[in-house]
């Protein structure tokens, strides 16, 4: 696994000599584990051809506003896209495209999704050094970095014109390091990271058992994101079919009961306790020694309660702080305020399950963030996106708790 491993880039390439980098930038973005799908402008074609890209990208490459390869089941097709990515890296970035969205312009497919989106957009200026160093293209990059745009680069050296000085595209891994950066925010620098995930297996007999449909993918996403942000990450992992992030500590167990014990050998040293796992709330009271056998008609399995991970860790004196999820099928905000009082959490993060295209099995999902501060809406995204985005919402929570609470439990240690 590589460093952009689960992020969605749409490269957005625009006219310019460094187009014909493009598709070696592709290849090794796809190297360092990134989903990536290319705009190109029509100047762009003149550099590199669609069919190049489309080769590297393994994806159809997308040109037009209304083009059907861009999400054919959808008139919102652009909108589809902007929502897709993670990060609009504009490579190169021409002093035309730099100055289109300096103004906000959408006359083509690229400025379009580049005003569409609520990813983060780079641009990584390419051009000859007279157009750099223009006072009109120096005024657009100011805006662009006022909007939060981020740039990369250029370089200087030898230009394709001849002229030497400022307006290089940067090379490819350059502008791949640049763009892993932009993912690894330090939000949670320093701090300890306890996330569980999946489903337990609770079991009837040696070949039986009691699960649920989770597949874990939330929760490794959190715990994925919680590394991005500079956290020490331990995944307390019931069965699932999901590689382990990378850098993450990864604990397996199968039980309820064995979640519960690999969470407090740990909990002493975690600021942050993340309970995703849709953890079985009962458990069989007897697991049989040998294979059931059908001899009966009818069979009655007594469940007894399994303990709540979450609210024991809640109970903690001076324990980190706690976030827990609610799954609600009806008064999704209602049921989750009352999960919050209950098990005394900091924050709970609530999702309707039972609605297509969210929820357990699906790679997207839709949150409500629940806190003593209010409601937080996060709309329905990728899982991965979301889980950067819970994580912020989290740390901004709990750099915000009372500086003392979080001294305290760095005295605990
Ligand atoms: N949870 C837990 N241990 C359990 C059951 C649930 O830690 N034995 C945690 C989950 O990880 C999640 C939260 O509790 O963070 C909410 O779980 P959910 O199944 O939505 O609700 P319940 O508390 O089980 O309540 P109910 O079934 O009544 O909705």
């Amino acid at each position: 696994m590589g460093t952009l491993t689960n992020k969605r880039i749409l490269l957005g390439i625009t006219g310019g000599i460094a187009a014909y980098k493009c598709a070696d930038l592709t290849r090794r973005l796809r190297d360092a584990g990134a989903e990536v799908r290319v705009v190109m402008t029509q100047a762009a074609t003149q550099f590199v051809t669609p069919l190049t890209m489309q080769t590297v990208s393994d994806h159809p490459v997308y040109q037009h506003v209304f083009d059907d390869a861009v999400a054919p089941d959808t008139t919102m097709a652009h909108i589809e896209l902007a929502r897709w990515a993670d990060l609009i890296l504009v490579a190169p970035a021409s002093a035309n495209s730099l100055a289109k969205l300096a103004q906000g312009r959408a006359d083509d497919l690229l400025t379009t999704l580049c005003l569409a989106t609520d990813a983060v957009v780079a641009v990584a200026p390419a051009m000859n050094r007279q157009m750099w160093q223009n006072p009109a293209t120096q005024d657009n990059l100011a805006a662009l970095r006022r909007n939060g745009i981020a740039v990369f680069g250029p370089a200087e050296g030898i230009q394709a014109c001849g002229e030497t000085g400022p307006g290089r595209m940067l090379e490819p891994a350059e502008l791949i390091a640049l763009a892993a950066d932009l993912f690894a925010t330090g939000l949670l620098s320093g701090l300890r990271v306890i996330v569980t995930a999946g489903p337990t297996w609770e079991s009837i007999d040696p070949v039986r058992g009691i699960t649920n449909r989770s597949s874990g993918k939330m929760g490794y996403a959190v715990a994925h994101a919680a590394v991005d942000a500079g956290a020490e990450t331990i995944l307390v992992s019931g069965p699932t079919h999901l590689d382990p992030p990378e850098r993450v500590d990864v604990v397996r167990v199968t039980s309820a009961q064995q979640m519960l014990a690999a969470v407090h050998d740990r909990i002493g040293e975690a600021d942050i306790f993340i309970g995703v796992a849709a953890a079985a709330d009962y458990r069989p009271a007897e697991v049989s020694v040998d294979k059931i056998k059908k001899d009966a008609e009818t069979m009655t399995l007594k469940l007894i309660r399994n303990p709540d991970i979450l609210a024991s860790v809640a109970a903690i004196p001076q324990g980190p702080f706690t976030v827990g999820f609610a799954a609600e099928t009806t008064d999704l905000i209602h049921h989750a305020r009352k999960k919050l009082e209950r098990k005394g959490v900091d924050m709970i993060a609530a999702n309707k399950v039972g609605v297509p295209e969210t929820g357990f099995d699906s790679d997207d999902n839709a949150l409500a963030l629940i806190d003593d501060q209010g409601i937080i809406e996060l709309p329905r995204m990728h899982k991965s996106r979301l889980a950067r985005r819970l994580i912020r919402e989290i740390a901004r929570s709990y750099h915000a708790k009372d500086s003392t609470e979080n001294t305290r439990r760095a005295h605990r240690r």
